[in-house]
């Protein structure tokens, strides 16, 4: 079976590296039409753009601090002026944050992984949804993470993003359906990108991690990349409203395989 989305113009945040630079450039091997949304200038999108480009599709690089609505609202116009209405919207844009004990936190760090990992994809899904619900059409991925569903020492203000971003996307979904818009959530593990270095980097992490996945590697991005490409297609015209974990089984709680 192959993937479709010839004709389809999709806007993907976090573009520029790791998961939703592989999101990207799938989408657009699939037919999509692509707005790679970079942060502080196009030329971080370069790379994805290039790739895209090489490989024969479409790609436009848009500038876009998706913390901030005021320029959401201006990407939004630029790239619908440019490849057409939005058919596929990907939230991809996050950070982790420094890791520090809640009590300890920075305020202003915390504030920040929220505004960025949840208001960024509020702000992004209300400009999609206002051109998906007047049209009948469209589908809205969000990035989570296990750690919707996992705790994480160190990381309170990412967990908290991730689990309202699960319940965001629920939400959406039960608000767009009556229009014929689906959304739904990816849950990645373990992936291997820039984001996690410090862990694939050192053997000792590495084992440890391994110990906490039942398929006992780090995934890849390709994994996920595809996984969002079969889930923004017609393929799955009957899914909403729900996560999709995608994570080696890290959320199956390996260490129950012995004990209890
Ligand atoms: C984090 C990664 C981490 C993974 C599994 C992801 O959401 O961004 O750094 O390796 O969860 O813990």
């Amino acid at each position: 079976m192959k993937i479709e989305l010839n004709g389809k113009v999709a806007l993907v945040t976090g573009a520029t590296s790791g998961i939703g630079q592989a999101i990207a450039q799938t989408l657009a091997g699939c037919g999509a039409s692509v707005a790679v949304i970079c942060l502080a200038d196009v030329e971080q999108g370069a790379a994805t753009v290039r790739a895209i480009t090489e490989a024969g599709g479409h790609a436009l690089p848009l500038r876009c601090d998706v913390s901030d609505a005021a320029s959401v609202q201006a990407a939004f116009a630029q790239a619908e002026q440019a490849l057409g209405p939005i058919d596929i919207l990907v939230n991809c844009a996050g950070i982790d944050g420094a890791a520090a004990l809640s009590w300890e936190a920075d305020a202003a760090a915390w504030r920040k992984v929220v505004e960025v990992n949840l208001f960024g994809a509020f702000y992004c899904a209300q400009q999609a949804l206002r051109g998906m619900t007047a049209r009948r059409s469209g589908v809205i991925v969000n990035i989570t993470s296990v750690h919707e569903a996992i705790a994480w020492t160190g990381y309170s203000a990412y967990t908290s993003s991730k689990a309202a971003l699960s319940m965001l996307t629920k939400t959406l979904a039960q608000e767009a359906a009556p229009f014929g818009v689906r959304v739904l959530a990816v849950a990645p593990g373990a992936i291997q990108t820039d984001i996690n270095k410090a862990v694939w980097s050192d053997p000792a992490a590495m084992a440890d991690l391994a110990t906490k996945i039942p398929l006992a590697r780090m995934g890849q991005t390709r994994e996920i990349a595809e996984l969002v490409a079969v889930l923004a297609s017609d393929v799955a015209s009957y899914v909403t409203g729900t996560t999709v974990f995608a994570d080696g089984g890290m959320t199956d709680y390996p260490n129950f395989a012995h004990g209890g």
